[in-house]
């Protein structure tokens, strides 16, 4: 990238929506994580932010920066960039001379079960490193996508999976002392068998309220929870069972881990002591419409959720035809406005530049 050499610049980066399959769920410490995680990446699901920068003539004791969603200033998205901020700021200490202003859009729309903490705070990760850079505070080359994962962690957990394509880990672990992880940053998977490169992920709304409990209350109530110890061996157990899977194109092994992770993230959040339930009955009747597809046209599908009632039913390509068919023809009365959207896994990984 050019680097621009006045005290004022502009950047954007686009970085993808992720889904994951062996779920962060509890944190140690501030955005350490309790397990490791892997996910990947979606294709057409993605956040763009640009990010202008001036300096400012007095640097102030405070931030300066606005952001704006869909062009309209979104003072919720604030709160989290100034908590981001001051987490950051060890790493970037210019941060308070300049005024930053952030423009974010989703290629997706709202509240459509998809993530778009992973992919915003990860495109925010970006801009904030290439500015680094630009303005001559950091030289980050061949660390510039684990020093921005390092990053955008700190605005979200999720989001640091969301710098590379394809398959992508977080967490400490070790397989075969292949893949040795990291709590800090994430690390794209390298083994990823053909078969699951065509992997589908469709989208089913059920519902597009806003969620009741946030991620971060979510994550907070796994400190005193009573399976918190089984929980931790379960999730390395179950990250070293599908690498394996994703590494020797095992469908089965891949989706009894999915489902009993998605399931047990559930099954967490109905057990802590503030206990709640995201699922809605629809989610459950999809669950049961899924698992008789399966037995009767032994089409290699089967489900995961995120932390609310949608489900993405993942599949491979070879099944593709079959799996829309269901889809239209068994599940679309149970889905909001008979709402889904198709994606895939992406291997594109974030692309930016100075504009
Ligand atoms: C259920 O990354 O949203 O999607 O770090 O507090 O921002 P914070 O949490 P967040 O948690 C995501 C949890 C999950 C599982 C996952 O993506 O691994």
């Amino acid at each position: 990238m050019k680097k621009a050499e006045y005290d004022s610049g502009q950047v954007y980066w686009e970085a993808p929506s992720n889904i994951a399959l062996v779920k962060y769920w509890g944190k140690k410490s501030t955005q350490i994580p309790c397990n490791p995680s892997i996910s990947f990446s979606l294709s057409s699901s993605k956040t763009r932010t640009s990010l202008k920068w001036r300096k400012r003539d007095h640097g102030g004791k405070d931030f300066s920066f606005d952001f704006f969603f869909e062009d309209k200033k979104n003072q919720t998205f604030e709160k989290k960039i100034q908590t981001f901020l001051e987490r950051i700021e060890p790493n970037f200490s210019f941060l308070r001379d300049y005024h930053l202003e952030f423009y974010s859009s989703n290629t997706f729309p709202h509240s459509v079960g998809i993530a778009s903490s992973a992919s915003s705070m990860a495109s925010i990760a970006l801009c904030l490193c290439s500015m680094a850079e630009a303005i001559g505070e950091v030289n980050l080359e061949k660390k510039f996508f684990q020093e921005a994962s390092s990053i955008a962690r700190l605005g979200s957990g999720s989001a640091c999976r969301s710098l590379y394509g394809g398959a992508v880990s977080w967490g400490e672990h070790s397989w075969c002392q292949r893949e040795l992880g990291s709590d800090l940053y994430a690390t794209p998977f390298s083994g990823l068998h053909p078969k699951f490169k065509g992997l589908l992920d469709f989208i089913l709304l059920v519902d597009s309220s806003p969620k009741k409990v946030s991620s971060t209350a979510g994550h907070s109530l796994m400190n005193d929870h009573p399976f918190l110890d089984s929980r931790i061996s379960q999730a390395n157990h179950n990250m070293e069972g599908i690498l394996k899977a994703l590494d020797k194109g095992d469908w089965m092994s891949f989706q009894h881990i999915v489902e009993n992770e998605a399931l047990t993230l559930h099954s967490l959040m109905m057990s802590s002591s503030t206990p709640f339930i995201l699922m809605k009955p629809q989610s459950l009747i999809l669950i049961e419409k899924i698992r008789e597809f399966r037995k009767k046209s032994g089409a290699k599908c089967c489900f995961t959720l995120d932390a609310g009632p949608n489900l993405h039913l993942l599949c491979l390509q070879d099944d593709e035809a079959l799996v829309r068919r269901f889809i239209k023809e068994d599940l679309e009365e149970f889905l909001e406005n008979k709402k889904w959207i198709a994606d895939r896994m992406g291997f594109d990984g974030p692309k930016g530049g100075y504009l």
